[in-house]
């Protein structure tokens, strides 16, 4: 459970944890959970607001999770313990809670990614309307296999540890992605309606933005803090996996710019797909990407061949996300409770996939009630808990060690240190604390609204 470990593992190269981190940010956030979060949230305008938070609260909190991790070098609950005080634990607790939850539903959508993926191999979703045949997968007895096949494959990558799991996938996932996607890009060019898709996508209206802010600013908070992974200790114990003193910032302003540069560079490609196919977009809800570009694919010039390759990037973005998820409770199990990361890996896995059943088996179908019910909590509520109160104990309380970490591999700081920290500590904690009160009264609405009465109608 200590530094002095000697069986803790680190990363073999620095580009190594970089790839990870990038795998990590790099998933379903940006390719599933993005673009419907632009549909339900007024186009661009949803776009700018998110670009601010990932660039002057993101950055900060990642930063403020790499100092943590490197310099206890432990598992998210040792390490804030450590850090903070023994109080701090329940806060690694609350991490490893959220890695349950967030996972459990993840995987069910990396199943559909898994189901789009061979449902464009063999044409099965050109046969029927894009809906019904969403409605038909999304839920039920396949989903609940996929979501198996997805943890499977999580479970298999972690097992075999830091070095020969996580680091060797991700060195070949990431670079695959981008390589697809930049071809796919190209493709999206040369479609009809290209133009107009990227005067859609990158013309926000300022005057929805001021009138809805209300609901604007959780949502883009919320995925601010998904996409980058922040918010429940995956950086933590990421940068746990540092041997050398890299400099943090550089790393950390690198991550960041891939995982933005790829989000531009999924709108490149799902914009263009959709316009020049005629789909309506406005159509929102979890389904929203599956079902535009299930159509899309339907009519365009190498359609299937397309979606295979859009569809097999997905799934190895998922899929190096959830690495990532599940190392953060793995990490904590093997120092805690002292048994093998095999497993480990295997146990937390199955109960992850028992988590995820009901979202899998979901009788709402197209309505997605119990995906939202989770993606909610995790996403609107506890990630932004999360990375509140850790911002608030490493840059109120701890500033000496947090200026300290963050000077190695930079240089001396002086007040420019402290600036910095007051500048994180305080306005981005109020600005959270702004959005947490607006997702949770949002939360509630949803439960009233939609959640309760979808109970009492199927119980
Ligand atoms: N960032 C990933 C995505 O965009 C999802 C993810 C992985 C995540 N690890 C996380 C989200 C930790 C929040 C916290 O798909």
């Amino acid at each position: 459970m200590s530094n002095s470990n000697a069986e803790r593992e680190t990363w073999s190269t620095r580009i190594g944890f970089i790839l990870a981190a990038v795998g990590s940010a790099v998933g379903l956030g940006n390719i599933w959970r993005f673009p419907f979060q632009v549909g339900q949230n007024g186009g661009a305008a949803f776009v700018v607001m998110y670009l601010a938070f990932v660039v002057l609260i993101g950055l900060p909190a990642m930063l403020v999770e790499f100092v943590v991790g490197r310099r206890t070098g432990m598992n998210t609950v040792s390490a804030l313990k450590e850090f903070g005080s023994p109080r701090w634990k329940y806060l690694g607790g609350l991490f490893v809670f959220i890695g349950f939850v967030l996972l459990s539903y993840y995987s069910v959508i990396g199943g559909w990614v898994l189901r789009y993926m061979i449902g464009s191999a063999t044409g099965s979703y050109m046969t029927q309307s894009a809906g019904s045949y969403f409605s038909e997968v999304a839920t039920g007895f396949d989903a609940l296999a996929l979501h198996a096949v997805f943890m499977f494959a999580v479970i298999a990558i972690v097992a075999l540890g830091v070095k020969r799991g996580i680091e060797f996938g991700v060195k070949l996932m990431v670079p695959a992605i981008i390589a697809i996607f930049a071809l796919l890009a190209v493709y999206g060019y040369t479609l009809d309606g290209a133009m107009d898709a990227y005067a859609y996508y990158l013309s926000p209206d300022m005057g929805y933005l001021l009138a809805n802010w209300q609901s604007i600013v959780p949502n883009a908070a919320a995925q601010g803090f998904f996409t980058l992974s922040l918010g429940m200790g995956v950086m933590i114990t990421y940068a746990s996996y540092l041997s050398e003193d890299e400099n943090l910032a550089v790393d950390g302003v690198t991550i960041i710019g891939f995982n933005t540069g790829i989000s531009i560079l999924t709108g490149l490609v799902v914009f263009p797909i959709l316009f020049s196919a005629g789909v309506n977009y406005s159509r929102a809800g979890a389904g929203a990407v599956f079902i535009s570009m299930a159509e899309a694919f339907s009519s365009l010039p190498f359609g299937r061949v397309i979606g295979i390759l859009f569809f097999l990037t997905v799934a190895l973005a998922a899929l190096s996300s959830s690495i990532s998820l599940i190392e953060v409770i793995v990490s904590y199990a093997i120092d805690e409770f002292n048994i093998q990361r095999v497993r480990a890996t295997v146990l937390i896995g199955t109960a992850i996939f028992l988590l995820g059943a009901p979202v899998a088996l979901d009788p709402s179908g197209l309505d997605t009630h119990i995906l939202n019910l989770y993606d909610k909590l995790a996403a609107n509520i506890l990630l932004v808990i999360g990375g509140l109160l850790l911002i608030s104990v490493v840059t109120i309380f701890h500033t000496d060690k947090a200026l300290d970490e963050i000077e190695k591999g930079v240089g001396n700081l002086v007040w420019w240190g402290h600036v910095w920290l007051w500048i994180v500590g305080v306005p981005v904690v109020v600005v959270l604390g702004v959005a947490l009160t607006l997702g949770i009264v949002e939360y509630v609405e949803f439960l009233r609204g939609d959640f309760i009465p979808f109970v009492q109608e199927y119980l």
